[in-house]
């Protein structure tokens, strides 16, 4: 992933980010990190690059046209146009769901304001997102770019050397993460939980969870009134399918649930929700049945949810992609209306999410979906 900061304090970014992991990252050239000078595209004799604000009033505004060409330059220079985040505290204020999602991108301009902030008008020409890092105003935009750079770069594969610490950690089912401890044992008379010495990795899998729950509570209530527990509810006959979704289940959720809905004893169980969880329905399109929907229901007949939000997968063959979308789109329809009766509330729907990038765009838009609140 190739990062370019359009700033007027390079030495900044580049002091700041050439350490440690990213420091790392970037001689394994898994990230490249490039600054421009805004300075450097000045029109006037002396470099100046802020005037004064028209109206009047205190400070000085960054002229429209020394950002224009630096962010036209960057694009001269990679052959398109990219994203471009302006960093801004009048920005959406960013969290994991929105780190991850820029973290798809192969590159992405930073532009850092200073003084008062930038002209309006080159803004809107060249700007694609507002980010703020937080509700606070900063003297410039540089560290607001750093700190961006430094949490999208843990989801670029080959930055942590364990790519799967990026995946579960605070913030992923909207919640905080457990306590850690190390060695040793007992520290200022404080004991490691013994659980966690027992060597049972269910125990401390519930351990974990109820840990982090308390701690969310009492340190981020407002996290918890939207974070949901998921169930995966799937018929999968394929192998194959049965993969992916797990997958699926593990990037959306630490501590989910996975029921196989092609287990006579699954269908036959209790499988009541309610209004804090979230179900994941995941059926193919087809089987060899002449009314698709009347055998689907079969799989979801012990399904009630009261008000549950839920999202549903239809998945098709792969190999017969043309006859099978149609059915897919079909079934989606009548499998929507089915489970509204039941009580589920359907936040999103995806055929066939085959690649790697199509699955996370989903659950993205699935886990932002729940960010916003999905009960308010
Ligand atoms: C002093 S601030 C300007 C604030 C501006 N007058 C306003 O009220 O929105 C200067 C620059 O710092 C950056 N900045 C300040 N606070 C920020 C925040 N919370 N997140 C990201 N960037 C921020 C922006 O690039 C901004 O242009």
């Amino acid at each position: 992933m190739n990062f370019h900061v359009l700033t007027l304090f390079p030495e900044m970014i580049e002091q700041g980010l050439h350490t440690s992991i990213l420091g790392k990252a970037m001689e394994k050239g898994c990230i490249t990190l490039e600054t421009t000078n805004i300075r450097d595209f000045s029109a006037n004799k002396y470099n100046r690059v802020d005037d004064y604000p028209y109206g009047g009033g205190a400070g000085m505004v960054m002229e429209a046209e020394p950002v224009y060409r630096a962010c036209k330059s960057v694009e001269e220079k990679i052959g398109k146009s990219a994203r471009t985040v302006y960093l801004t505290p009048q920005g959406r204020v960013l969290n994991q769901t929105m780190v991850e999602e820029l973290a798809m991108e192969e590159d992405l301009i930073l532009l850092c304001g200073h003084y008062e902030g930038i002209d309006e008008r080159v803004l809107e020409e060249v700007v694609t997102d507002y980010i703020s890092i937080g509700d606070y105003v900063l003297t410039g935009g540089e560290l607001g770019a750093m700190v961006l750079i430094d949490a999208v770069s843990r989801f670029v594969p080959g930055v942590l050397s364990n790519e799967e610490s990026s995946q579960f950690e605070s913030l992923q089912d909207n919640l905080l993460e457990y306590p850690h401890y190390t060695r040793p044992e007992e520290w200022h008379g404080k004991k490691v939980p013994p659980v966690l010495l027992s060597g049972d990795h269910k125990k401390i899998e519930a351990w974990r969870y109820e840990k982090s729950v308390e701690r969310t509570k009492e340190r981020r209530p407002d996290l918890l009134k939207n974070a949901v527990f998921v169930t995966c509810a799937f018929y999968a006959p394929e192998t194959s399918w049965k993969e992916i979704l797990l997958q699926t289940m593990e990037e959306m959720t630490r501590y989910g649930t996975f029921l196989d809905v092609g287990r006579k004893k699954i269908r036959k169980q209790y499988n009541n929700f309610g209004s804090r969880d979230f179900l994941l329905f995941a059926v193919p399109a087809d089987l060899p049945d002449d009314s698709p929907l009347a055998a689907h229901e079969e799989f979801f007949q012990s399904f009630h949810g009261k008000n549950t939000p839920a999202a549903l997968i239809v998945y098709g063959d792969s190999e017969n992609k043309d006859q099978s979308a149609s059915q897919q789109k079909l079934l989606t329809e009548r499998l929507t209306t089915a489970l509204q009766d039941k009580g589920f509330r359907i936040l999103d729907t995806c055929l066939t999410p085959e690649s790697p990038r199509e699955r996370l765009q989903f659950l993205l838009r699935l886990r932002e979906k729940i960010y916003q609140g999905i009960r308010s």
